[in-house]
């Protein structure tokens, strides 16, 4: 760039970003040469992962400590930051059974989250948003693998539910704003570390996801890891999940982000199914945790979950063709890179009350 040519900043703020997500992706974006600055409540994580992404990239992004959901905390930052090029809007709450005890927590924080998010780009004319979408739209699909134009089906819970109605406000701003583009990324299951062993995934409490009782039953914190439901239609009863190393899919945000401020976007609203495209079932992943850890698991078959779905898995050619992305790392790198991560974890945050 020579100095005539204008300033074309690559200052992305990302939202939720000491998150599981929402670190790996702000690691890549750093790594890629853009400019990051956080935003996050941290009412589900620890801010020792901002000490964890300035390990790894040797840059301290800037950080804010707000709720996205409160509208008079956001100002500032935009007041600060002129320059923004685009949001990442990673902060929701995404518990899926605490959705179903406490409905209006979720939809007050996720809806007006973003709400508040849309109303501060059209204010500051932030023209670019990548929003943190999930599979849990489709419900449980009649076809697999499932593609971006599988058919929506109702939330089986106020989470999923949550997840949909987004993606329609996303959509409705967007027919009026005509200066507004955005990218969802429907994500599969979210899996394993980065393999720094910096920065995981840091669950609160007993977990609700299913790697993070992996690792912790490993460790000797958890008994034993209850599967819920070996009756599905599926080959071994277990059901079926697309899981997805977590740098993958950060670095399917570095595409899309790429994407909007080269302006090569076809659409001003796209959706790409972030998966590996391949599905594993509940005993396959926990097989293959023993195989590449050489620890015995112990488990006990259970009742099902309620609003667990059988078995999904992604259609990936629209992602791998027009973000120039594919999910590349292996289940058992990924799951080793998980197991590595509760290790230094628990030698590292043991003092936390976490
Ligand atoms: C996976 C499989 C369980 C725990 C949800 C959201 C999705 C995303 C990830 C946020 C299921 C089984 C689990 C356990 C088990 N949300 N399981 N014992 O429900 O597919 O997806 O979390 O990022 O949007 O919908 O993920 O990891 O909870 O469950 O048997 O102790 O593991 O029944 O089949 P899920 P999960």
């Amino acid at each position: 760039m020579n100095d005539f040519s204008p300033h074309v900043s690559k200052k992305i703020l990302i939202t939720g970003g000491i998150g599981f997500i929402g670190s790996h992706t702000a690691t890549e974006l750093i790594n890629s040469g853009y400019e990051v600055i956080i935003v996050d409540n941290l009412s589900n994580s620890d801010i020792k992962i901002l000490d964890g992404i300035e390990k790894i990239t040797k840059i301290r992004p800037q950080f804010y400590k707000k709720d996205v959901s409160e509208i008079n905390q956001l100002e500032t930052i935009f007041k600060e930051h002129s320059d923004i090029q685009a949001i990442i809007h990673f902060a929701a709450s995404k518990a899926v059974g605490e959705s179903v005890e406490q409905p209006l927590k979720y939809y007050q924080n996720n809806l007006m989250g973003l709400i508040n998010i849309l109303n501060s780009m059209i204010t500051y004319k932030i023209p670019n948003l990548i929003f943190s979408s999930s599979c849990t739209v489709y419900g449980q699909p009649k076809k697999l693998p499932v593609t971006e134009n599988s058919p929506i089906a109702k939330a089986e819970s106020p989470y999923g539910n949550t997840k949909i109605i987004s993606e329609e406000i996303i959509a409705d701003t967007i027919k009026t704003n005509k200066n507004l583009k955005a990218i969802a990324l429907r994500y599969f299951n979210p899996i394993g570390a980065h393999p720094s062993v910096e920065i995981g995934e840091l669950p609160i409490g007993i977990p609700n996801n299913l790697i993070p009782f992996v690792t912790q039953t490993a460790f000797g914190i958890r008994t034993e890891l209850k599967v819920f439901g070996n009756d599905y239609n599926t080959p071994d009863g277990t059901p079926i999940r697309d899981y997805i190393n977590v740098v993958d899919l950060a670095k399917a945000h570095v595409k899309a982000a790429e994407r909007l401020l080269e302006n090569s976007n076809s659409d001003n609203l796209e959706f790409f199914n972030i998966g590996t495209g391949k599905g594993n079932s509940v005993l396959e992943i926990i097989k293959t945790f023993e195989e590449v850890t050489n620890i015995k698991l112990p488990y006990q078959i259970v009742g099902r979950r309620a609003g667990d779905i059988e078995k999904i898995w992604a259609e990936t050619t629209k992602a791998n063709e027009t973000l120039n992305w594919k999910a590349e790392i292996s289940l058992e790198k990924t799951l080793l890179s998980a197991w590595e991560w509760e290790k230094n974890f628990r030698k590292n945050f043991e003092n936390d009350n976490i």
